[in-house]
């Protein structure tokens, strides 16, 4: 048996994939996930597709206790922490949601790991700690100063891990990995993104219009300082980004970074338009997909692109997929999806 991960929010979107690279690469992943926004079928179709039965505990991560017991029973030599509330406008409504899951659960989770022996955590972060930055590429040497509640937990989450793992005698050592727009789905169309709430991301969205669950989809300003006025952003394949935490969870494993805390950005290097996007949707699916100009959404910045040349440096992970992959295989797994009722008495993801 390889060394055992746990992984929080294993049952996630990215999670999921992130357990089926896990396995892949040999590894033993551990999850702990409360279903708080992931169905408990998640589990089976992992199993489905890993071939091999997975350990799950039901567990929140502000239950220090539980954690407590999960590491006693299967202790693990690693940490892969995806277990997050991640709804930016949810998140100016409700901070102390975010601030006491994401914030305070974190450090729960993180004292729990260090004091059973502690190992590699890697760290799902966003590009969202940058804010509302207008220089591009973004790279890690540039501040961190988010400018919503959200951001600033994960900004807040970084630099715990990195104090935690800075003090002395410290057994731990921690990785962030800040993504850019994740989207696409695994090829085996077992598992991709299936937001228990009305989703706000331009990929859930476009698939809700799609199949008819949405009536139009609305282009959130066309007056933006890019080529053709909509917002761009650099979107990277689901499964390379989970890649990347195993590549990343290896090398920190094996020593093979000079500092106790690294960040390291995780996109494609590649950015595309809203209007990008939609076109390639509609090759895909070979019909035009209904379409309403609105206005800007509060927040919004007109480009996100990442420099992803450090993690190529350090972990030597790229992106290997590019957006028509992410479109063909989101449109893949809405098929499975729906041919398994996944979305049928959803009120919560249709359109009000
Ligand atoms: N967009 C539309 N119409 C929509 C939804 C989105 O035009 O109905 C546009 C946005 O204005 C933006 C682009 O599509 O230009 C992408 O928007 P998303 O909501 O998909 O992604 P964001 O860049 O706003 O970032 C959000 C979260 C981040 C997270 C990221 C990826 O705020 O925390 O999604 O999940 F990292």
């Amino acid at each position: 048996m390889g060394k055992k991960i746990l992984v929080t929010g294993g049952l996630g979107y990215i999670g999921s994939h992130v357990v089926v690279e896990l396995c892949a690469a040999g590894y033993e992943p551990v999850i702990v996930d409360n279903l708080s926004n992931a169905r408990a079928s998640v589990l089976e179709r992992l199993e489905r597709l890993t071939q091999q039965s997975l350990t799950h505990y039901d567990v929140d991560i502000r239950n220090r206790a539980a954690l407590e017991t999960v590491l006693e029973r299967t202790p693990c030599a690693g940490l892969i922490h995806l277990a997050a509330f991640k709804a930016v406008g949810e998140s100016v409504e409700a901070p102390l949601k975010y601030y006491d899951n994401n914030v305070a659960g974190s450090v729960t989770l993180f004292d729990v790991f260090e004091r059973a022996g502690g190992g590699g955590i890697v760290f799902s972060s966003s590009a969202m700690v940058y804010g509302d930055v207008k220089v591009f590429p973004l790279h890690e040497g540039m501040p961190v100063q988010p400018n919503n509640p959200y951001g600033s937990t994960k900004a807040m989450m970084e630099q715990i891990l990195a104090d935690l793992v800075n003090a002395p005698g410290a057994k731990t050592l921690g990785l962030s990995l800040r993504y850019f727009n994740p989207a696409g789905a695994h090829d085996s169309a077992l598992i991709g993104e299936d937001p228990k709430d009305r989703p706000n991301n331009l990929f859930p969205i476009v698939v809700q219009v799609a199949v008819g669950q949405r009536e139009t989809l609305t282009i959130f300003g066309d007056d933006y300082d890019t080529p053709d006025g909509t917002g761009v952003r650099d979107y990277i394949h689901v499964v390379d980004l989970a890649q990347a935490h195993v590549m990343a969870l290896r090398e920190l494993l094996n020593g093979g970074f000079e500092q106790r805390f690294t960040a390291l950005n995780l996109g494609t290097g590649t950015a595309y338009s809203v209007r990008e996007v939609v076109s390639a949707f509609e090759r895909e699916m070979g019909q035009p997909l209904p379409q309403t100009l609105g206005a800007r959404r509060s927040g919004d910045v007109a480009t996100l692109l990442a420099d992803p040349r450090a993690a190529a440096q350090a972990i030597g992970w790229t992106a290997q997929r590019d957006l028509p992959d992410m479109v063909r295989d989101t449109w893949r797994w809405a098929g499975a999806a729906r041919q398994w009722g996944l979305w049928d008495d959803d009120d919560s993801a249709a359109a009000p």
